[in-house]
């Protein structure tokens, strides 16, 4: 029974040598030291041995028993040891591969013009004003010179909040908000969203922006809102483009004026883009009202000024050849992904 035991002993130690993972590992567990395992029949079988002889082999059992459980045991942490530097390995970083490609997104049509804008009027030393879009009825109206029931209200019928709130219908309410903060000199442009009850269509949307401008100074005349309006023209639609004014009126500016880029498109000759006319309109100006000066506690008889504002929607689909607003809007990338 000693060499039964022995051979037992060896055959355990043999197999555990050679194991290469837990499952064979508990299979030779339970082989061995199972309830029905080598080692547990071997207990069974004492019942044929003498008195004497039965606790020395109980004795050589359990030690052949504690021998494999502490091999089993070293054997099972050796394994564990051997499948977490596998996984540090697997898991290694290769600094060396080839990254992925982040494929970044560009700026919406509208946005990139509105950066053009801008960058034309700051580099003309002008700075950014801005203001808020749900706007009281006294900026957006009554301050320019627009009172309640007036028919200059029609045009720019917009959404009302209550009797003196509305949603801007034009960034020209960011002029008196400037004029009451700041004395001249003032130099600014107000980009923004501004909001409109028209139905949409190719050339309306209840949302649009506009690009306003405002100068106030000693001396100001209209040759200097002409050369500035040229100035942006030509740097948005071509060095060979020319303005065309328009008498025209305007609560807040007297002179005012409609004023006409030539046409992108077919350069003055007439095409379908501006209808057989040569010219397209782009925006509103003239020279402040000295009413809209006085309102802002500023003496008209000191100084004068120039405003202007600029269709942004317009000029993008301009300069992009868009002939329907609406895709502006509707953000297909197949669409946006042309500019
Ligand atoms: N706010 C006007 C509009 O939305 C456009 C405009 C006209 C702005 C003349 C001005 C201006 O500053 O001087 O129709």
């Amino acid at each position: 029974m000693k060499e039964q035991l022995q051979a037992i002993a060896n055959e355990a130690l043999a197999k555990l040598e050679h194991v290469e993972d837990m499952k064979s590992l508990e299979e030779i567990r339970i082989l061995f030291l199972g309830k029905k395992g080598k080692l547990t029949s071997i207990l069974k079988g004492m019942g044929s041995l003498s008195a004497e002889e039965r606790p020395v082999v109980g004795q050589m059992v359990n030690d052949v028993r504690k021998q494999l459980e502490e091999k089993i045991q070293n054997t099972r942490s050796e394994l564990i040891r051997k499948e977490q530097e596998k996984n540090i390995a697997q898991e290694a970083i290769d600094v060396t591969m080839p990254g992925t490609i982040l494929r970044t997104g560009k700026k919406h049509p509208l946005t990139q013009v509105l950066d053009e804008i801008k960058e034309v009027f700051i580099g003309m030393g002008y700075e950014i004003a801005e203001g808020p879009e749900v706007e009281l009825d006294y900026y957006n109206f009554e301050a320019l010179n627009i009172p309640k029931n007036h028919p200059a209200r029609d045009t720019q019928d917009s959404f009302y909040i209550n009797e003196n709130v509305v949603l801007r219908s034009q960034t020209s309410p960011v002029q008196i908000r400037v004029m009451e903060k700041q004395k001249p000199p003032i130099k600014i442009i107000c980009p923004g969203r501004v909001y409109r009850s028209d139905p949409v269509d190719a050339t309306h949307s209840p949302i649009f922006h506009q690009v306003e401008g405002l100068v106030v100074d000693k001396g100001v005349t209209m040759g200097d809102l002409i050369g500035t309006l040229q100035v942006f023209a030509k740097n948005l639609f071509g060095e060979e483009t020319d303005i065309r004014l328009r008498p025209h009126h305007f609560q807040f500016t007297e002179p005012s004026a409609e004023v006409d880029v030539s046409c992108w498109t077919c350069g003055g000759k007439g095409c379908r883009v501006c209808k057989n006319e040569g010219w397209i309109e782009i925006l509103g100006a003239g020279m402040v009202h000295p009413k809209v000066l006085e309102t802002c506690g500023i003496d008209p008889k000191v100084y004068s000024g120039f405003a202007f504002g600029l269709g942004v929607e317009r000029t993008a689909m301009g300069r992009f050849n868009i002939d329907d607003m609406r895709l502006l809007y509707e953000n297909d990338i197949r669409f946006l992904k042309q500019f």
